[in-house]
């Protein structure tokens, strides 16, 4: 049974192979309009979501499957029932678990009890669906991922995570630039570094974009998670600095941006680049629907790909 958790447990081929069927996916719907013909794939949120909900609802239908949508409101995991409840109930009826969670070990703790594979939409610790989208994103205007620099800019959190793992297994550059304190996660951090020097990569943090040069795509999310009930105007002096704005894409040289979305605008990216050229936001949420149809045809229909 395989499981997407964090793409740290997947090689530089299964990724690849990924995106090459995300990429055909895109071009090709046709040809998968019945791939998933009589399954059903329960995503399950315990926090809100626009754009993971939709892909997937819409993207499990272009396949010819049945979404069954699941919030906190049928009983958070772990309250009205144990986890393991959970997972071994849906098990009995779908193909696959796809689940947005506040806590990594939720997903762990899924996986134990699961009989399909589960599939992370996002926790604290990870957004690797994310960070496909964004990698196919930038794949799209860039032949060899292994020469882009990647540099995010702002807080250090679950999709920086990503970005850094799957970057350092692609062998991509990456830089995460935020304040101190706020960078990532320094287990992730020796975790990545590790991948990198097997793939040819770089991964590197720092508090300043002075410290950064040759810089292809620049990349920010919101300033407070979900699940930190900081206000953002609280945190919005010491992330400042740190805004996408035209000036700092002028300075850069940047010639992408990117934002997993939901943005705040004017905080961490001003309008200004969020509806301008170097603005490849909306492929990224397009994209999410056919990485993520990619990843349910990988792991629920194994035989076939
Ligand atoms: N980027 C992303 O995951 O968006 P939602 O939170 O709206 O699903
Ligand atoms: N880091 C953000 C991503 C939202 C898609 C969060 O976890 O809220």
């Amino acid at each position: 049974m395989q499981h997407l958790l964090s793409l740290k447990d997947y090689s530089k081929q299964q990724i690849e192979q990924i995106l090459a069927l995300a990429k055909d996916l895109k071009a090709n719907p046709a040809k998968y309009a019945d791939e998933l013909k009589g399954k059903s794939v329960i995503t399950l949120f315990e926090k809100p979501s626009l754009r993971t909900r939709v892909t997937l609802d819409i993207g499990i239908n272009r396949l010819g499957g049945h979404a069954v949508y699941l919030d906190s409101q049928n009983g958070a995991m772990g309250s009205r029932e144990a986890v393991q409840d959970f997972a071994a109930n849906l098990s009995r009826w779908s193909h696959a678990i796809v689940a947005r969670v506040f806590d990594h070990q939720t997903l762990v703790e899924m996986t134990k009890y699961a009989t399909v594979p589960v599939i992370n939409s996002l926790c604290n610790l990870y957004h690797p669906c994310q960070a496909l989208a964004d990698y196919m994103t930038i794949a799209e205007h860039h032949d060899d991922l292994s020469k882009v620099h990647l540099v995010y800019v702002g807080d250090g959190n679950n999709v920086t995570n990503s970005l850094l793992l799957a970057g350092a297994i692609l062998g991509a550059t990456v830089t995460s630039v935020c304040p101190r304190g706020r960078n990532v996660d320094a287990q992730v951090l020796k975790e990545a570094e590790a991948l990198a020097a097997m793939s040819g990569g770089k991964v590197q943090v720092t508090d300043s974009l002075d410290d950064v040069s040759d810089i292809d795509v620049l990349y920010t999310d919101t300033w407070v998670s979900m699940g930190d009930e900081t206000p953002l105007e609280q945190v919005a002096e010491v992330f400042m600095p740190y805004q996408i704005n035209q000036a700092m894409l002028d300075k850069t040289g940047a010639k992408q941006v990117l934002h997993c979305q939901p943005a705040h605008r004017e905080l961490e990216i001003t309008s200004e680049v969020m509806d301008g050229p170097a603005s490849f936001i909306l492929d990224q949420a397009e994209n999410r629907m056919h990485v993520q149809n990619a990843v349910l045809l990988t792991l629920i229909n194994r035989d076939m790909h």
